[in-house]
């Protein structure tokens, strides 16, 4: 008997901020999934090092340099990909950044502008250059936008990051009743605390990283990989069925 398998075969995935962390993570486990992936971040040399890996594994990437806060360069990330794969049938959107640690009264507008820039904008114009290209090939797609526990919950001293991903998981409701009649697929995955260099001003902060261990139902700071495999899911056909949902993956940090 043959054993269930989520996989995507046939299938190529562009992955934002893919030189580390949760989309490194998610980009190797799409090519070992058999997709054709396209690794994007604003520096070469990490994205280079993940395509190294991907092919000692097996499997097919390319990288390329783009700045999620820019329009022009969402655009001719998606070109590449088209031009080397022939075409994109799925999108992660998870490169964002978090440029201000503090009350949020105090916050400067120039950091207010840039995390909206990247985390909400960026996420909106690399989909909306992923739909298109969709559209005008009529073809079905998934996409997954990395949001956060952050973006359902008080959140002081990063309260304009959590407020980008409130609006990262409403847009991901509408864009799912929006797109799902042309059969794209959008859903949102939602982390708890997760071991990267993201969150190391977090989890290298006893107070804070026992603090949220305590309320958890699984003992453990997560893993990248821990949350790859839900991505994984969301961006397959077994997924088929699923859309505009936001997918807590926290180790149980927000039951109640
Ligand atoms: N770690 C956590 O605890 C946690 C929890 C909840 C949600 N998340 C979410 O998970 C996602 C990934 O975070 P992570 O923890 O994996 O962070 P990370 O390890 O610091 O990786 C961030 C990635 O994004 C890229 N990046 C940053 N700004 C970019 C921009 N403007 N344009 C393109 N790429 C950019 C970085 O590469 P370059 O420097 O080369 O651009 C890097 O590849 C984010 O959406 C974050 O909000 C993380």
């Amino acid at each position: 008997m043959s054993q269930p398998t989520i996989h995507l075969e046939g299938k190529v995935a562009i992955v934002t901020g893919a030189s580390r962390g949760i989309g490194e993570s998610i980009a190797r486990t799409y090519a070992k999934a058999g997709a054709k992936v396209v690794l994007a971040s604003r520096k070469l040399e990490g994205l280079t090092e993940v395509q190294k890996k991907i092919e000692a594994e097996g499997g097919e990437a390319l990288a390329v340099t783009c700045h999620t806060g820019s329009r022009e360069q969402i655009d001719q990330l998606v070109e590449k990909a088209v031009e080397r794969f022939g075409k994109v049938d799925v999108l992660v959107n998870n490169a964002a950044t978090n440029p201000y640690f503090g009350p949020m009264m105090l916050v400067e507008e120039l950091a207010w502008d840039k995390t909206f820039e990247v985390n909400v904008k960026g996420y909106f114009y690399t989909t909306r250059a992923v739909v298109r290209h969709l559209q005008s090939r009529n073809a079905p797609g998934a996409i997954v936008n990395v949001a956060s526990v952050a973006g359902q919950m008080a959140m002081p001293l990063q309260g304009v990051y959590a407020m980008t991903k409130a609006a990262v998981i409403s847009m991901t409701k509408t864009l799912a009743m929006e797109l799902g009649p042309a059969n794209v697929r959008v859903n949102a995955i939602a982390p708890g605390l997760v071991d990267t260099k993201f969150a190391s001003a977090l989890t290298a902060n006893d107070e804070i990283r026992e603090m949220v261990l305590s309320r958890m139902a699984i003992k453990k700071i997560a893993q990248p990989e821990d949350i790859a495999g839900i991505a994984l899911l969301l961006a397959s056909d077994q997924g088929s069925y699923f859309t505009g949902e936001c997918v807590v993956v926290d180790g149980g940090w927000t039951i109640g």
